[in-house]
């Protein structure tokens, strides 16, 4: 038989289940679960968007998190070679391939601008410690995030500094640090959460939020709106775009696929439904609009920090760990691109690094002048689909709205009809009937969900 793939000789293998699901859960909990979730939620009218998000997450995101994380251990190298070799050893035609180059193009595109918004969080640290929040009402808080938006050069530069820590790390080399900052800072963001939550309860409008979130009003939610819940789950469970592939790549034979991927969808559901229990009734008691857009979290939790006892500590730290969740994400996304130029270029992992990252920097330079200077620039405006969208709205639905969802959609396509079969549900750790409705869900439900979902869009 074959010898085993690079990433599945002993040596580089995750060291338990627990490691591989502390850098997956690292990569899904991030930016998406507390800054993306709730305002998206916001624009899309609550309860029937989350609803229809959640049905995405498990019909949709589950099983792609599952098959991608499959044929990452079974091809055991960076994306791109996965698909090349699993092309040939599973027999398959060599369209396949198209899988791996749109995640290396789609996790690119995604980084150029979450770069942006993590930087975003590291002023925020700032301005927490510095006690700017203390006392401040609502009007002060926007004030501050508006005068950081306006001002590109200040963008600009932390949007750098967010890059060079993130390029700086995956140079390095990835597994050592990550699974041991996962470890202990998860929990801790989670605990922060539930603070904010106790919190939000005494603010008097919590029952108004919980019934925004969860009583679906279907006349609020447009076409649109589903492909947004459906790019988000795909989006948040950092899944369609050769990340899980990358990590999964590293993953021991003998740990079980389907329950680990449980896990990590139900741990990342949790982050974000707690984010927006959190600033939805911060929202409501403060007279805010729900539909504030990117700048929801930062012109909402500041009021909370503010007002609160011990305020200037919890926030510091609150921020201090929203920066630490986007860069475990934003790791695993330089990662399948690094991955691709070091095997392609056979340059050190150093070099490329610093060649990915200053691409990925370059491109989202057209997100930091999105929120000033380009305010009002529409660059594919006269296309239907993309009317009224800055560079930073372009990218971000381009990238999670349209690749996310292909990709996923072709690599469910993949495991349910071109994969051999036998050693599958060995492989995938399911057995019996458990495993044979499980590939129908990939076989059919899952890719005819996000085919009605697009060409409901289309037309
Ligand atoms: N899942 C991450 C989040 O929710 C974002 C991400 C997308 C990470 C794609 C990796 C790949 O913040
Ligand atoms: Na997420």
């Amino acid at each position: 038989s074959e010898p085993a793939p690079p990433h599945q000789q002993a040596n580089s293998l995750w060291t338990s289940r627990m490691a591989f699901i502390l850098a997956a859960v690292g990569s899904a909990v991030g930016l998406g679960n507390i800054w993306k979730f709730p305002y998206i939620t916001g624009e899309n009218g609550g309860g029937a968007f989350v609803l229809v998000y959640l049905a995405c997450i498990f019909l949709i995101g589950l099983p792609v998190l599952i098959a991608e994380t499959l044929i990452g251990r079974r091809g055991g190298q960076s994306p791109v070679a996965t698909m090349r070799t699993l092309t040939r050893t599973e027999g398959a035609s060599k369209g396949w391939r198209i899988i791996g180059w749109n995640g290396v193009f789609a996790a690119s595109l995604v980084l150029s601008f979450y770069a942006v918004i993590g930087g975003w969080a590291l002023v925020y640290v700032g301005k927490a410690a510095f006690g700017l929040f203390v006392g401040a009402d609502a009007e002060t808080v926007g004030a501050q995030f508006d005068t950081l938006l306006s001002n590109p050069w200040e963008l600009l530069l932390w949007h750098t500094a967010f890059m060079v820590i993130v390029v700086f790390i995956v140079a390095r080399g990835i597994r050592a640090g990550l699974e041991k900052a996962v470890k202990m800072l998860m929990p801790l963001l989670f605990v922060l959460l539930i603070v904010m939550v106790l919190y939000a309860m005494t603010s008097g409008s919590f029952g108004r939020a919980v019934d925004f979130m969860f009583s679906p009003d279907f006349s609020r939610l447009t076409t649109e709106g589903v492909l947004v819940a459906l790019g988000h789950a795909a989006f948040t469970l950092s899944v369609g775009i050769g990340t899980l592939m990358a990590y999964g790549s590293y993953l021991p034979k003998h740990i079980n696929i389907a329950r680990t991927s449980v896990s990590i969808a139900v741990m990342d559901t949790c982050v974000a439904l707690l984010a927006g229990l959190a600033i939805f009734p911060l929202v409501f008691a403060n007279g805010l609009e729900a539909d504030a857009g990117p700048g929801l979290i930062f012109v909402t939790l500041p009021l909370a920090f503010g007002q609160m006892s011990g305020g200037l500590i919890f926030g510091t730290l609150f921020f201090a760990l929203l920066l630490v969740a986007a860069i475990t994400s934003a790791i695993s996304m330089l990662e399948p691109v690094v991955e691709w130029l070091e095997e392609r270029k056979g340059t050190t992992r150093v070099k490329s690094a610093m060649t990915g990252g200053f691409a990925v920097w370059l491109v989202g330079i057209g997100t930091v002048l999105s929120f000033n200077l380009w305010s009002n620039i529409y660059p594919l405006g006269f296309i239907g689909f993309f009317e009224g969208k800055t560079v930073f709205e372009l990218i971000d639905f381009l990238a999670s709205n349209i690749l996310m969802p292909l990709g996923g959609l072709a690599i469910v396509l993949f495991v349910g009809w071109a994969v051999r079969r036998e050693g599958l549900a060995e492989d995938i750790g399911l057995q019996g009937g458990l495993f044979r409705a499980f590939m129908v869900v990939l076989k059919f439900v899952t890719p005819a969900g996000i085919a009605v979902v697009f060409l409901y869009n289309l037309i």
